[in-house]
């Protein structure tokens, strides 16, 4: 039976487009629309340095334990941890893990689709001219509109889920590799380019100190779980993406090489992505407004000012979709796998009922910024509560558990041989890291938001 199922599974042409897809997918909204305006938020330069410490010690020996998962595993993630769990002569309800991630996939994809909707419809807008000459008052106007009209939002949340669906259909080789193959140089080319024009700003270095100086006293518990949730959201981890892709990697590739890669190449990203940001909302004497309206209000004005803005404009939205696009591919695979392996169902019809799934799922948070924008839960809107919950929650506790999985279920010699490092002190210092680290400083900072401690 495992083994048909075994028989299944695609495989990355080369290590290089797997280096692409696990970057694709941890390179996203992540990174672009969240992580500068999170920083901004959370004291700058004080919450970069706690969310590199994150992604050092808690995300990359996590990404590697997943990697290794998931190409020992050769399945869906919770065939894969039932097979790992079988291995290890440990209880089969391991595999309960791998279940929390395809659900944690579903629940993000179906609000991170919505706002990737927001993005494609402000590519059209830029491209039309909608921004040329336009001031704050204008566009904070055509942004309220844009939110309150659920059609609009279903519009470009279903077109950009179609999408998603087609290339997942395709197949890994056909479909996304074929489509990271342009996505992911696009997106690379496009940021080179709005750094390089946010370093001819005169506020260059204002932009930088906003990213770069730390404000401890900004700095609360709370700033430290988002810091965390970041980590593991923007490296796609704890819920079975990367384990995903993990198990469509050749036997030869080695594993801590990329996972360095990725983290590295999802690490510059964000912090370029700033860099090309603040400088352009403080060139056109604007605030860097908090909170997840950063991209879609201020940065539009900044571009309906400033030389060259359409361009810019089109160029900015553009790469936010396509880094949108390469990571909800990652978002639906651990469905569809699970249920091609499964169900014994086409990929094509998976990737209809999995999108569809998340599609309507999506109703939810689109409704939380119009209809249902008074409907709170514990404090926040469904689009809130779902971010929060998946991103803050879910992903770390699946880590935790990913982590302790990888350092205290599994064999050491089948975790050594297959993770081959080539420095053998360095699997002692993974084991020392995915046995204690990680889970401990999960397990620290929740205690700490709860007021343990
Ligand atoms: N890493 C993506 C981003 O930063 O936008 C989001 C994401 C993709 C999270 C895939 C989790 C995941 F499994």
């Amino acid at each position: 039976m495992m083994d048909s199922k075994k028989l299944q599974h695609g495989q990355w042409s080369s290590s290089f487009a797997f280096i692409m897809a696990a970057t694709g997918s941890a390179v996203g909204l992540g990174n672009i629309w969240k992580f500068p305006y999170i920083a901004g938020e959370n004291g700058g330069g004080a919450f970069v340095i706690v969310y590199l410490l994150c992604v050092g010690l808690i995300g990359i020996p996590i990404m590697m334990a997943e990697i290794m998962m998931g190409r020992r595993g050769k399945q869906n993630p919770v065939d894969a941890l039932k097979a790992l769990a079988g291995e290890a002569g440990a209880d089969k309800s391991w595999h309960y893990l791998g279940w929390t991630g395809v659900v944690a996939g579903f629940l993000i994809l179906s609000y991170y689709s919505v706002i990737a909707g927001w993005a494609s419809a402000y590519a059209v807008k830029a491209f039309i001219g909608s921004f040329s000459g336009a001031g704050s008052v204008e566009i904070k106007e055509l942004f309220d509109n844009f939110i309150a009209s659920p059609v609009q939002l279903i519009f470009w949340h279903t077109l950009f889920m179609l999408a998603t669906m087609l290339i997942v259909a395709r197949g890994i080789n056909e479909g996304m590799e074929k489509a990271l193959r342009f996505l992911m140089p696009g997106l690379f080319i496009i940021l080179i380019l709005l750094v390089a024009y946010a370093m001819t700003t005169a506020s260059y270095e204002q932009g930088i100190a906003f990213l770069f100086t730390p404000d401890f006293s900004k700095l609360t518990g709370n700033s430290i779980l988002t810091a965390m949730g970041q980590a593991f959201f923007t490296l796609s981890l704890g819920m079975g993406a990367i384990m995903v892709y993990g198990s469509y990697l050749p036997s030869e590739v080695s594993i801590a090489k990329t996972a360095f890669l990725i983290a590295g190449a999802d690490t510059v990203v964000a912090l370029l992505a700033g860099v090309a940001i603040f400088p352009i909302v403080f060139a056109n004497g604007l605030e860097p407004a908090s909170g997840p309206s950063l991209i879609f209000q201020t940065l539009p004005i900044a571009f309906g000012a400033m030389s060259g803005g359409w361009l810019f404009g089109v160029l900015f939205f553009v790469m936010l979709v396509f880094a949108a696009l390469s990571s909800s591919i990652s978002l639906i695979e651990p469905a569809v796998a699970w249920l091609v392996e499964n169900r014994r169902i086409s990929r094509e019809s998976a990737c209809i009922w999995a999108g569809l799934a998340a599609w309507l799922l999506g109703f939810a948070s689109i409704f939380s910024f119009n209809v249902w924008s008074e409907l709170k839960i514990f404090d926040r809107t469904i689009f809130h509560l779902l971010d929060y919950l998946t991103a803050n929650l879910m992903l770390p506790v699946g880590g935790f558990f990913i982590a302790v999985f990888a350092g205290w279920v599994m064999k050491r010699q089948h975790s050594e041989q297959e993770l081959n490092l080539a420095v053998k002190q360095s699997y002692s210092i993974w084991i020392f890291l995915v046995c204690y680290v990680a889970p401990g400083a999960v397990f620290l900072v929740f205690l700490h938001v709860v007021g343990v401690l």
